[in-house]
């Protein structure tokens, strides 16, 4: 299926674009399992959520989840669950219950187990795979996604719920969701802003350039949606 691609102004615009489309989803169903995205480009969408449409949603419908988080303590200046925290939970009425966080803290590879069981347990299944409502990404800009770098493409295709991954430069270890869970989800939307991401972005999408070497490229849902939400500086 050919990606929606929604293209605003600026990344306010963005962000609001986002949030209609999580208040939509939210209204169709009883209970949201949602995975987010780290990194800095969602910290305007998540001060939206908590500002703007913080009347628009019941947060209790919501179950969050991470696509990916840095093998680093919670209270951490990296931690993506911390970021999360300061920009959307600390202003939200969530239980703590609804919010599966990465323990970063812990040893990785026992880590990407218990995470995975947490998420095979707690998800419905399709496909016989954890099946998530919605999928939020980033987009590096070597490529990567969720933390499936370049250097790791095998993430794409193990068949674990959850894998550890390692940072190309810093050699930082990541918790991740592996490809075919990420595919598996009914929404995958990717969060773009900035010209930074400009050819990256051509090139995944036209399947141009050095796409195949591109994590992201591989991001195709089996049976759900793929949505590229992004600035007109992304999307060129
Ligand atoms: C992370 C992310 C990662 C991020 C991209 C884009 O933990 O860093 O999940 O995939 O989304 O690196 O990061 P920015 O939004 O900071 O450009």
């Amino acid at each position: 299926m050919n990606p929606q691609l929604h293209i605003s102004k600026d990344p306010v615009a963005v962000a609001l674009e986002f949030a209609e489309m999580l208040v939509a989803l939210a209204g169709q169903k009883e209970k949201l399992h949602v995975a987010l995205a780290g990194g800095s480009t969602p910290q305007l969408l998540f001060d939206k959520l908590a500002s703007d449409f913080i009347g628009r949603i019941d947060w209790r419908q919501i179950q969050f989840y991470w696509g990916d988080e840095r093998c680093v303590p919670p209270g951490h200046a990296e931690s993506n669950y911390r970021m999360t925290k300061k920009h959307l939970f600390d202003h939200i009425n969530i239980p703590a219950d609804n919010i599966h966080r990465i323990r970063g803290e812990k040893d990785p590879l026992q880590e990407a187990v218990r995470y995975g069981e947490v998420v095979n347990s707690t998800l419905p299944s399709k496909n016989g795979l954890p099946c998530f409502d919605l999928i939020m990404l980033g987009l590096g800009t070597d490529g990567h996604t969720a933390s499936i770098f370049p250097h790791e493409m095998t993430l794409l295709e193990q068949k674990e719920t959850c894998a550890v991954a390692t940072h190309p430069d810093s050699g930082q270890k990541r918790v991740s969701l592996t490809g075919p869970v990420i595919n598996n989800a009914d929404q995958v939307a990717f969060l773009v802003t900035g010209s930074s991401k400009q050819v990256k972005v051509m090139e995944i999408i036209r399947k141009t350039g050095n796409w195949k070497g591109y994590p992201a490229s591989y991001i195709s849902p089996t049976h759900g949606e793929l949505h590229w939400f992004m600035d007109r500086a992304a999307a060129g």
